[in-house]
């Protein structure tokens, strides 16, 4: 599979390293490489000796955007968790990589102020951070981005199941999400059995209906909601 970018940006405590830590499990349970490059631990090594002017900042944004690019062309899902305040700067991170889909976290800075993970809000409003993003420095909202989620709406699932539907829709999944390489024997076997059909689909069938009655059966309905999203999504003819 061809690797890409997948972008956060929001405020602090919008839910960036929440989501890009969960994206990279997704991915990874299905057999597609992830690796997340989250803000504040490139701060701590990559890009230990910046700080947070605009200079700074869109530097920053630069180094994490080149080593994401170099994670892409070789075959990686590069998830990036960074604030990236300003447009111009992940428009140009956008242009570098070509392969990029940007995720805006949408959180109302209010609710970010209530989560405050790492106590920071309460410090900037104290007046502690001189350059605090949401506080006392500018978040420039993207324009149109790929995906947007909204947190304060959301559970962290929905929010998720929100990326990674549209990363399978607008086909960066597709073909490579579960990667499953079967023997020729096997796949001579089912071609006896199965005729000239596609095989994908008749797999997938088969392993639904087989999950569906196992120990833990999902009920009728909700396997009917299943097949009508594969069907969707392009997986069941
Ligand atoms: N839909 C959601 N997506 C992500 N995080 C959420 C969501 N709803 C609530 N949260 C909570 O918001 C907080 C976000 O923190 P974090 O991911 O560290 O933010 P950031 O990396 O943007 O600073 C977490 O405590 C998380 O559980
Ligand atoms: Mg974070």
């Amino acid at each position: 599979m061809s690797g890409f970018v997948v972008w956060f940006t929001g405020l602090p405590c919008a839910g960036k390293s929440t989501l890009a830590g969960r994206l990279g499990q997704a991915l990874r349970e299905c057999g597609v490489g992830a690796e997340v490059l989250d803000g504040d631990e490139v701060r701590g090594t990559l890009t230990r000796d910046l700080g947070f002017s605009r200079e700074d900042r869109d530097e920053n944004i630069r180094r994490i955007a080149w080593v994401a690019k170099v994670l892409a062309r070789n075959g990686t899902v590069a998830i990036t968790a960074a604030i990236s305040p300003y447009r111009a700067a992940r428009d140009q991170a956008r242009r570098e990589i070509g392969r990029f889909v940007e995720v805006y976290v949408k959180c109302p800075v209010e609710t970010c102020m209530q989560r405050d993970v790492k106590g920071l809000y309460a410090r900037a409003l104290r007046g502690e951070l001189p350059c605090f993003t949401g506080v006392s420095d500018p978040y420039e909202e993207p324009v149109h981005p790929e995906v947007t989620v909204e947190t304060d709406r959301q559970t962290p699932d929905e929010s998720l199941e929100t990326i990674l539907t549209y990363l399978e829709r607008a086909g960066w999944l597709r073909s490579g999400a579960v990667a499953v390489h079967l023997p020729a024997y096997v796949v001579a076997h089912l071609r006896r059995a199965w005729g000239d059909g596609p095989l994908e689909s008749q797999i997938v069938e088969v392993l639904l209906r087989h999950v569906t009655v196992a120990d833990d059966p999902v009920g009728a309905e909700e396997r009917e909601a299943i097949i009508g999203r594969l069907r969707g999504l392009g997986y069941l003819e």
